[in-house]
């Protein structure tokens, strides 16, 4: 009989916790699960969620809730996951966070399964999921970057609230109704841009160029994100020079799935608009939706809920020689965090790493 496994999922009550609980139900017959655990704050204890149409009670997560767990696979925030996944690892769990807190670590593997499978190889017990717009970005640009060679990459996102966790949603959601209703708008607003800076300000019939915190070097720990995660996932050196990388990452009033524009350039300059249509297209959990002449592209709206990046209106800069524009959609909890966690998984499970 095929391996067994028990799995924890910290911050089960989050906008991505509970995609993690869906998505990994439907993979149960490559991650065989044989029991679950739902943990998340003081404050979600006995809340009853299900799993495989079975109810599960939550429990609060301490270090103790980690015993005989084999998988855990988190979202709960940067700090709970410092605090609590060095005990999971301390008690043979293996973790995939989602949080941005491991991630720069040399011997933590950050991984897109279709992207870099290999790094999982040197994981110590922690695996990290890069940031949702990196991961649907290198999804788009690894196939071109294998066929062609990429030397620059300049990238500006249209993030959806989702990313900001559940109550970002609430909140955008709650302004639109206000601003439809007429009502004041700003002194509700206690979410976004980040949560803890000093000022926030309404998203609903805005845009905030900013996401997460805004540093001395003048880019958003965003953009950084951006930057030094796509060098490490293609380069294995968050510091490599060998590919340029820019970001400018602006949120945008819609719940789910971020927009990307992407313009970057090849070091084979011989490579044509429909290569590089095709080299997308290949690639697994990529979608090609890029026929101009019936409108076909990608949006946020029909990527909801949907596993894959989609990919559309690639075109060259006629201006400069090896260089081309698209634009990448994904549903930022799934592709970008539950989906991608769960992806890891499972491909731990295939690579025989637990
Ligand atoms: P809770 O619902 O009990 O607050 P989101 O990203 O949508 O904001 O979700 C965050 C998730 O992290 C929720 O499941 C939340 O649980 C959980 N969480 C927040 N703080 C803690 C904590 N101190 N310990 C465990 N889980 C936490």
């Amino acid at each position: 009989m095929s391996k067994q496994y028990n799995v924890a999922i910290l911050g089960a009550t989050g906008a991505v916790g509970r995609r993690m609980i869906e998505q990994l139900a439907m993979e149960c017959d490559k991650i065989p699960v044989k029991g679950i655990k739902l943990l998340a704050s003081k404050r979600s204890v006995g809340k009853v969620l299900e799993f495989n149409g079975q109810p599960v009670t939550v429990e609060e997560a301490k270090p103790e809730s980690f015993d005989g767990v084999d998988i855990v696979l988190s979202s709960a925030g940067g700090s709970v996951s410092a605090k609590l996944l060095p005990e999971a690892v301390k008690r043979g769990a293996v973790c995939i966070d989602n949080t941005s807190h491991f991630r720069m670590e040399p011997d933590v593997p950050l991984v897109v399964p279709e992207v870099n499978p290999e790094a999982l190889k040197n994981h110590h017990g922690i695996i990290a999921n890069p940031n949702c717009s990196t991961i649907q970005m290198v999804m788009a640009l690894e196939p071109i970057r294998r066929k062609f060679g990429l030397k620059q990459i300049i990238v500006s996102t249209y993030q959806a609230a989702g990313g900001a966790g559940q109550s970002a949603i609430n909140e955008l959601l709650k302004e639109s109704q206000d601003y439809i209703d007429g009502k004041p708008m700003e002194p509700d607003a206690k979410i976004l841009p980040t949560k803890g800076d000093r000022r926030h300000y309404p998203l609903a019939f805005n845009l905030l160029p900013q996401i997460d915190v805004l540093e001395d070097s003048g880019y958003s720990h965003e953009e950084w994100k951006m930057i030094h995660e796509t060098k490490k996932i293609m380069l294995g050196d968050m510091n490599a020079q060998d590919i340029k990388v820019t970001a400018t990452c602006v949120r945008v009033p819609i719940p789910i799935s971020h927009g990307e524009s992407v313009y970057f350039t090849v070091e084979d300059s011989t490579a044509t608009n429909e290569q590089i249509q095709q080299a997308v297209a290949d690639f697994p959990g990529n979608v090609l939706q890029d026929d101009i002449k019936h409108q076909v592209y990608p949006q946020p709206l029909y990527a909801t809920g949907h596993r894959s990046t989609f990919v559309g209106r690639i075109r060259p800069d006629y201006e400069n020689k090896g260089a081309f524009n698209m634009w990448v959609v994904a549903d930022d909890l799934l592709k970008g965090a539950a989906w991608n966690t769960v992806e890891n998984a499972e491909k731990m499970v295939e690579m025989d790493l637990l």
